[in-house]
């Protein structure tokens, strides 16, 4: 049978698995160059006329590295572009973004207890907010602002830290934290196709052509690359972070994030002495430590949000109006809430796991498309069925989800 529920499924798999080798192909060249960059021996008057070497071995061979600043005198024909492991990563994110979270917006993207959007404002506010981040940067980048390169610093991260709290104002904790790695990421990958690589060209074409080109595209592409540099690690403790409840179902979540922001600078300082040879300052390892314990701290605060309505509302409407809810609705109960509620009564659980919580009507109806998947089609829940499910059961779930799907 043409299953849609388990389509999507796979397909979403897929894409996630594409997202992540291109993430970890560019992150992976990125920290390559960075640590070669820093590292290189700049005192040795090479005959090449380069700024700097290194000697690697890696592989069963060894490589000899040089750097030239600007560029060499005689342009090779064969020149390696780093580009494509940054675009792919954004268009395989944008569209994992689409499929989590625009066409599963009602149970990952809005919160009607944190703002009482219709999917379309929801879906307008995410992909706008994106677009506006990268533009802002930019012009403040340009702007007299941009040119003290600390100043410039702390300037963004008040653009981070406004961002964190204006998403968890409007997105579900999952989808806000997310968003906020989004619209890092953005200006990441804009850096990277808006300024870097059109910087690179103009230096190409500069030298192809005889000319000496202008050292201010260099400083201009080193400047973006830096912040580059220190905004990595935070972006993917965000893109992982829909797997923590922890870290994304508190109220102090956007403060949990600005947090996140600076460990990621503390530890980048650290490795990035390293590479530069310049010390080891371990101090920084303290600094991350301080800031994890207080995020820790933060994220069991007590919460004070008005929970979802009872009743289903909304588009989960059309399976609670389904045929059989009455019966899936007293499955859920007797097999999944003990775990998958506010407070579990599973001992040892001490919040719903994943932050799926499967106690009210609204919220069984809202989860229609994961109860299916995970206890009807799959048996990955109950986990080792430990609530005891029988095969009736799941085959309830399974009619009543497909019955709601009909046309
Ligand atoms: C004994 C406790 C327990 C019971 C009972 C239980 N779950 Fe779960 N559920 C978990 C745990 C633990 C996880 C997190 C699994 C993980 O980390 O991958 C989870 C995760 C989930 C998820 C999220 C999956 C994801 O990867 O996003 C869904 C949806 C879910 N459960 C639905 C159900 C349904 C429906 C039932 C009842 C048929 C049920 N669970 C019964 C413990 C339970």
């Amino acid at each position: 049978m043409y299953d849609m529920a388990a389509m999507g499924a796979w397909i979403e798999f897929a894409v996630r698995w594409v997202h992540v080798i291109t993430a970890i192909a560019w992150i992976g060249s990125s920290f390559y160059f960075i640590a070669l960059d820093l590292g290189l021996h700049r005192d040795r008057n090479l005959k090449s006329g380069a700024d700097g070497e290194e000697w690697q071995v890696h592989g069963g061979g060894f490589y000899h590295v040089q750097k030239y600043l600007v560029a060499p005198a005689q342009m090779p024909d064969d020149l390696v572009w780093f580009k494509w492991e940054s675009y792919s990563t954004w268009l395989s994110g944008f569209a994992l973004l689409i499929l989590v979270y625009y066409l599963g917006a009602e149970f990952y993207l809005v919160d009607p207890a944190v703002a009482d959007l219709a999917i379309w404002q929801a879906v307008g506010i995410s992909m706008l907010s994106l677009a506006f981040g990268w533009i802002v940067y930019d012009l403040i980048c340009k702007s007299k602002f941009g040119d003290n390169n600390t100043r410039l610093m702390i300037g963004l991260y008040v653009i981070l830290v406004g961002m964190a709290y204006f998403y968890t104002s409007v997105f579900s904790g999952r989808a806000a934290l997310l968003h906020l790695g989004a619209f890092t990421a953005t200006i990441m990958s804009a850096n990277v196709f808006f300024i870097i690589m059109p910087n690179q060209r103009i230096v190409v074409a500069d030298l192809k052509a005889g000319r000496t080109p202008d050292a201010k595209y260099g400083k201009i592409a080193k400047q973006r690359s830096t912040h580059n540099n220190y905004l990595t690690l935070p972006v993917i403790f965000l893109m992982l972070s829909n797997h923590y409840p922890l870290a994304f179902a508190s109220e102090m979540n956007w403060l949990i994030a600005a947090l996140v922001f600076l460990m990621g600078v503390t530890i980048r300082h650290y490795f990035n002495s390293l590479h530069s040879r310049a010390g080891n300052p371990t101090w920084t390892w303290l600094a991350t430590a301080l800031l994890f314990i207080t995020i820790i701290w933060l994220s069991t605060a007590p919460m004070f949000r008005i929970t979802e309505p009872e009743e289903a509302s909304g588009p989960a409407l059309r399976f609670a109006a389904a045929e059989g809810f009455d019966e899936v609705h007293d499955i859920v109960m007797g097999r999944c809430s003990m775990c998958h509620a506010a407070e579990p009564s599973w001992d040892g659980l001490l919040w719903a796991p994943k932050g799926v919580r499967l106690e009210t009507e609204h919220q069984i109806a809202k989860a229609a498309k994961q109860i299916y998947l995970q206890a009807g089609v799959t048996h990955a829940m109950p986990p080792a069925n430990l609530s005891y499910m029988r095969a009736e059961e799941r085959a309830q779930i399974v009619a009543w989800y497909q019955a709601a799907m009909r046309p």
